[in-house]
């Protein structure tokens, strides 16, 4: 079983089929438009730097990503885009950017308490004064793992003919805020079942703020979903908008 799904390229090649362009792309476009210079941490395939790229942005845009394979299929559509292999622990910025995103809910790959410390450290670094960061993570209360088993399988059409087929399987009992799953998915391009193994951090609101205090990144806003309507507590995300404080 393979514990880090984006480093297969087979399963990279499949991510933008799986997940296609949505709202949430929507809203990080619009602010990477009105930027000048952008990180993405955790950027995958790049699809938002790629389309602002695409929309005719020409500033500088950086997609740092640990998976090798997701940096491959971004730089194959956009040779014009930093693609940078690692991530805020193995690359260091210091105040270069207008805006840092996390997007995909790359944010929740950050599991203990050391790794999120160190990465919002570098992330504040790597913003100039007046820069932001902005990311969003699954709020806990909206309990989303609970579609995270078998029933919930989703079949896809790939675009090449065939079916992709994907599932998952939490284990349980989910303890605290990690959330365990195993992911189990065929395609016409892979031989048999690809199996992989993940886990995320579900930071409540409470907590999540406690880390961008000590940070020193000050929110400007919090939204619980993509229409900018507040954060209750079962509103699906938690989406933050913070600065250097
Ligand atoms: C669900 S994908 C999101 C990709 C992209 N941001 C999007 O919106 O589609 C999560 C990404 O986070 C990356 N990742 C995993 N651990 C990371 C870390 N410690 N720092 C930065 N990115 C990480 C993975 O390699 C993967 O490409």
């Amino acid at each position: 079983m393979n514990d880090d799904p984006y480093s297969d390229p087979e399963i990279a090649e499949l991510y933008d089929v799986l997940n296609t362009w949505a709202d949430s792309d929507e809203f990080y476009l619009d602010l990477v438009m009105r930027s000048d210079s952008v990180l993405d941490v955790g950027c995958g395939t790049g699809m938002i730097l790629r389309t602002a790229r695409y929309r005719g942005h020409h500033g500088r845009l950086v997609g740092l990503d640990p998976a090798q394979a997701m940096l491959d299929v971004g730089r194959r559509d956009r040779s014009d885009i930093e693609w940078t292999s690692g991530d805020l622990t193995t690359v260091r910025y210091d105040r270069e950017f207008d805006l840092a995103i996390m997007s995909g809910h790359a944010f929740q790959e950050l599991v203990s308490d050391e790794e999120l410390r160190r990465n919002l450290a570098a992330v504040r670094a790597a913003l100039i004064d007046t820069g932001r960061f902005v990311f969003e993570t699954r709020n806990p209360g909206a309990r989303a793992w609970e579609q995270w088993t078998p029933e919930f399988a989703v079949e896809i059409p790939h675009p090449d003919g065939g079916v992709i087929w994907d599932q998952n399987d939490v284990e349980l009992p989910v303890v605290g805020d990690i959330v365990t799953f195993v992911s189990r998915c065929t395609s016409p391009t892979f031989e048999g079942v690809k199996t992989t193994r993940s886990t995320l951090r579900f930071l409540d609101q409470t907590s999540l703020n406690g880390f961008l205090c000590e940070a020193g990144l000050a929110i400007e806003a919090q939204y619980g979903f993509w229409d900018r309507s507040p954060v209750s507590d079962s509103s699906p995300e938690i989406i933050t908008i913070a600065r250097r404080d």
